[in-house]
């Protein structure tokens, strides 16, 4: 009975979407539409810790490399000294036309963050 009672999905509560000018709101509301604190916050038996967006987030590639999640806090050993036009570049470079992605070898860097899923949004 508890299994089911836990593992029951919450009802969903629906919100109206901020004015784009609500920068705190807005912003708020497209990492969570984005699930983004799913990857960039640490968490332990289907919960989270530590702090919201610091990172740590451990993924176990097939070739038994280990990535991280970056730490996006404001924080300097985030993005905290990042600039609104650097961050949306970090995106937009996969939106560049040159851009072509390339199969990863054996021990290349390779990213689970998807880069060119959210490269597109408009800005
Ligand atoms: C599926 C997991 C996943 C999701 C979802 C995800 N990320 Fe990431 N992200 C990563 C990983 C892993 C890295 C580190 C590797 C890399 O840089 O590609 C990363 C790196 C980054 C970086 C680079 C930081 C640096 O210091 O270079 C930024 C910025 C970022 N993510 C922002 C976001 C935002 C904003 C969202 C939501 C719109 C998001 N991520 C969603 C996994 C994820």
């Amino acid at each position: 009975m508890n299994l089911i009672l836990n593992t029951m999905p919450e009802k969903a509560n629906l919100q109206p979407i901020p004015y784009r000018n609500n920068i705190i709101e807005y912003g708020r509301y497209m990492a969570t539409a984005s699930g983004c604190i799913d990857c960039h916050t640490r968490h332990e038996k289907g919960k989270f810790v530590g702090e919201f967006y610091a990172g740590g987030t451990e993924f176990n590639l097939s070739d038994g490399l280990i990535i991280r999640s970056s730490n996006l806090t404001p924080h300097e050993t985030g993005i905290g000294t990042w600039t609104k036009e650097q961050f949306v570049a970090r995106f937009k470079a996969y939106a560049d036309s040159v851009y072509t992605p390339h199969m990863v070898q054996t021990g290349d860097f390779q990213s689970i963050m998807p880069w060119t899923m959210y490269a597109y949004g408009k800005v």
